[in-house]
């Protein structure tokens, strides 16, 4: 890192806060004094998970040995935990200097349409990393001309993980569509053996938005978010059949699993199938497991050739605490040592296009491929293509679906999160 360029940051981000002042515009809870620490919100606590952020602290101890890192990272998969208490903090005017927000609707819907975060145009253009960003990230960390984050990593969302040996012992190959899908799984369940490992709620929430995707393909799954797919058709039906079918197949005890302890049925042979992203792949490794040996993966059923991506990514605080040093970790994340410790142990790949492919196993390496080739999509769970309040209608009907498996009621409950939140209005 060129400490220069992090001196010049650092006046610049000095001058923006005298100039806002000045202005008479000081965005509530206006900056104290630096205290030469950062204190960085996610929620990166579990296996997989902390390794990748402890790899990625380690880079900014290195280039910023003076400056204090302080890991606020709440428990809770996919963030239905830190998300509420981050929330909480933004309401009480006690934001944490930088957190985790996803690239999509996520961050624009909610942090930049709450006026939560400060523009990083300057930082992008100091760090050049407008050459090295993907050129389709941009505009889903943008609004009006300005950046609003930094994305660490690409993460995919439609992998199907197996266990090879489960899956050999009983005759069955690895599916492709959702019918060889169906009828790998009745001759599992018939053998007694579990086969769809599923967790807590938003990991059903996970599963969804890949049958959606695999039973629609991928333009009618992107009409879902842009009004051009009606949530009332027949297709969309066909998908939750086809989701409610394959919730037959999963263990009883869901609810009581995080996506760590789901995924780990299919690693210790109690379960054949789990639909996680590809922080699961993190996971497997942290627990000494073989890519091809211990586990496989693929699409999930029905998208082969499509990569439903999404993209955590780092924000400055509005009324940061030390916004010098919050821009020091934003820069580590946005940097190649940052990323290139980071991706690796985390289970994804980098946001940067210039990463060493080297440093990555077998699975990152075909995850980089695809990502370079395949029609790429954008993921509901992880903040992607749907704002905060239609997201949360959404979850909800699924919540009284596990309860109820009416398809029909479900459907009409999204369709009217699609009037009501969404771009059916
Ligand atoms: C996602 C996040 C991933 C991973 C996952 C499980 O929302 O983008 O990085 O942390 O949750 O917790």
């Amino acid at each position: 890192m060129n400490k220069k360029i992090f001196a010049l940051m650092s006046i610049l981000v000095i001058a923006s806060i005298a100039i806002t002042a000045c202005g008479g515009a000081a965005p509530t809870g206006a900056p104290a004094a630096g205290g030469n620490s950062v204190e960085v919100f996610s929620w990166w606590t579990g296996g997989g998970e902390a390794a990748g952020l402890e790899a990625m602290i380690k880079v900014f101890n290195a280039e910023y040995p003076d400056v204090e890192f302080v890991n606020a990272a709440v428990a809770g998969g996919a963030g239905t935990n830190a998300r509420a208490v981050l929330a909480t903090r933004l309401q009480a005017g006690d934001p944490p200097d930088s957190w985790q927000g996803h690239a999509g609707q996520e961050l624009i819907g909610t942090y930049v349409a709450g006026g939560q975060i400060e523009p990083l145009n300057d930082l992008y253009e100091a760090q050049g990393w407008l050459e090295v960003m993907p050129e389709t990230l941009i505009p889903l960390i943008s609004d009006n001309g300005n950046i609003y984050s930094v994305p660490v990593n690409i993460h995919r969302a439609n992998v199907l993980w197996y266990n090879p040996t489960v899956l050999a012992d009983n005759g069955v190959e690895v599916p492709a569509t959702m019918d060889e899908w169906f009828a790998a799984m009745d001759t599992l369940k018939a053998a007694g053996v579990t086969p769809l490992a599923v967790g807590e709620q938003w990991t059903k929430l996970h599963l969804l938005e890949t049958v959606l995707l695999g039973t629609l393909g991928a333009d009618a799954y992107n009409g879902l978010w842009d009004g051009t797919t009606d949530w009332a058709s027949a297709d969309v039906t066909a998908a939750l059949e086809n989701y409610a079918k394959a919730l037959t197949y999963a263990n009883s005890d869901s609810a009581s699993l995080s996506w760590q302890d789901a995924a780990q049925l299919v690693i210790n042979g109690d379960a054949a199938f789990n639909v996680m992203g590809d922080w699961a792949e993190g996971y497997f490794r942290e627990l000494g497991k073989a890519p091809n040996t211990d586990y496989g993966w693929a699409a999930t059923p029905g998208s082969g050739g499509v990569f439903q991506f999404l993209s955590d990514s780092f924000v400055l605080a509005v009324g940061a605490p030390d916004p010098e040093a919050a821009t020091a970790w934003l820069t580590v994340a946005g940097s190649k040592a940052g990323q290139e410790a980071f991706n690796p142990v985390k289970g994804s790949i980098c946001a940067r296009t210039d990463c060493d492919k080297s440093l990555f196993g077998v699975y990152l390496q075909s995850a980089m491929d695809d990502w370079a080739s395949n029609v790429v999509v954008g993921s509901l769970t992880h903040g992607v293509v749907a704002n905060d309040s239609w997201k949360t209608e959404i979850d909800t009907a699924l919540g009284l679906f596990v309860a109820d498996s009416n398809v029909d009621t479900f459907q009409s409950a999204l369709v009217a999160a699609c009037a009501s939140s969404g771009p059916c209005k």
